[in-house]
């Protein structure tokens, strides 16, 4: 199994390119279930995710044709057939529930297995249920797989989600554009890919206000058309990227960046003594001093901090100035990078929820393992600053959300590279 070495003390300097939101794309890609004619989708993102989302459209009878490289994709969902999501790939990755919402809207019947392990009513599809319930869908869970029909299609309704879940958000959204009358969703999740994947459907011809906000609604059409629509810019790469210099030193540009994409993110950055720029092209990254300073944050949907950049900030505080505290409150459970930072010599304690970082003065290469997606990129990232080398194992994580992060992080300087075993 392949395995990243990285090694510390380097500088880094220069540009990095931010692709495709991998997110935003997840949502796009089952948008296309909506619509007899083609979607075709600009600056996508080279992934495994993205493949695995291919895979799964692919076994329900969607065309989908991938070009330059893969950063085109056309998808076509004129001749369906089948409106099942199997366990086999739904297992592989959560996002795969994307396609419930559109199936049902079109073809008025879903048959999705669950992601694993979950009952249905409490984690974590409740919320899509319940929504979607409340738009006249019939749902039961036979044998691990959701069951849905709406006999003469989804009706408008009033959806107050009890959470602002941005897969819930997603689903009720494509799945309003078909269904007769006026959905009104309440307690929106307001991320950008919500916006994007809003930008996209208008596109294909929905009616839509209010993305963005909390209270979305959509009037529904009786059929979608074909579209063009370029994926929004990753502003979780774009994080990550942007960190990359303040555990390194020198200054990046992260070619694409928008301030609007990571507001509170910069603000928590300007607090630890990092100067954040924009630019002609993007965002330029330095850091004030040579040591950050600790800065407290906590994980919220947007606008707040990301839930997914949480990791990558920890690893970059285990070295700055002061104690930091981290609270998770999107997801249980996600600091299980804690245990790998600790072994390069960070010293955090966890409770519960709540993280306490208490900055040493340098971290040490260690042999550490990937325990998840965000995790692997943050003990990259913590590699860049440490002493000596790291070898990060479980690489598998990393390609399902970051294309060509050794190539990236080369380009400025970067000592890294892919060791095959
Ligand atoms: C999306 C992102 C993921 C990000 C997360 C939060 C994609 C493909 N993934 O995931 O990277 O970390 O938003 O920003 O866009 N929940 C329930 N019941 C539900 C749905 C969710 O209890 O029916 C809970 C989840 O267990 C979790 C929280 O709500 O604790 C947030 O989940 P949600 O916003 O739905 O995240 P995803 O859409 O899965």
């Amino acid at each position: 199994m392949d395995s990243i070495l990285v090694t510390g003390g380097t500088p880094l300097n220069g540009k990095i390119a931010i692709a495709g939101a991998k997110n935003a794309a997840l949502a796009l890609m089952p948008a296309a279930l909506l619509s007899e004619e083609p979607l075709t989708l600009t600056n996508a993102p080279r992934l495994s995710d993205i493949a695995t989302m291919t895979a799964l459209l692919r076994s329900l009878g969607v065309e989908v044709t991938s070009m330059q490289d893969g950063k085109v994709q056309v998808l076509s969902s004129h001749a369906m057939t089948s409106t099942t999501a199997d366990y086999e790939i739904v297992r592989k990755m959560r996002a795969s529930n994307l396609v419930l919402g559109p199936l049902l809207a079109r073809h008025h019947q879903a048959v999705v297995s669950l992601p694993g392990g979950c009952a249905i009513g409490a984690r974590p599809m409740d919320i899509h249920v319940t929504a979607l319930e409340a738009m006249g869908a019939e749902i039961e869970l036979k044998d691990g797989y959701l069951h849905a029909r709406a006999q003469g299609g989804l009706k408008g309704a009033r959806v107050p989600l009890r959470f602002a879940s941005v897969g819930a958000t997603e689903n009720v959204l494509m799945a309003a554009t078909l269904a007769k009358g006026t959905t009104v969703i309440e307690n929106a999740a307001r991320e950008p890919e919500i916006v994007d994947l809003a930008e996209c459907l208008r596109r294909m011809g929905a009616h839509i206000e209010g993305e963005g906000t909390n209270t979305i609604t959509i009037e529904g059409v009786d059929r979608l058309g074909a579209a063009t629509h370029p994926v929004v810019t990753d502003r979780i790469e774009l994080g990550t990227y942007m960190l990359a210099p303040v555990f390194a030193g020198g200054e990046v540009e992260c070619l694409g960046g928008r301030l609007d994409l990571v507001g509170s993110f910069v603000e928590k950055l300007d607090v630890a003594g990092v100067d954040v720029s924009e630019t002609e092209h993007g965002l330029k990254v330095k850091r004030r001093t040579d040591r950050a300073q600790a800065v407290d944050v906590t994980t919220e949907v947007f606008p707040g901090f990301p839930t997914d950049l949480q990791a990558q900030m920890m690893a970059m505080l285990c070295t700055a100035n002061g104690t930091s505290v981290l609270e998770e409150k999107i997801f249980e459970n996600r600091f299980m990078h804690a245990p790998e930072l600790i072994r390069m010599g960070a010293n955090i304690e966890v409770h519960g929820g709540v993280a306490t970082v208490r900055g040493v003065d340098r971290l040490k290469g260690a042999p550490v393992m990937a325990t998840d997606l965000r995790a692997s990129v943050s003990l990259i990232l913590a590699g860049l600053a440490a002493e000596g080398e790291t070898t990060v194992s479980r690489i598998y994580h990393l390609d399902r959300g970051y294309e060509h992060i050794e190539e990236k992080l080369r380009g400025v300087g970067a000592r890294i590279e892919r060791v095959s075993a």
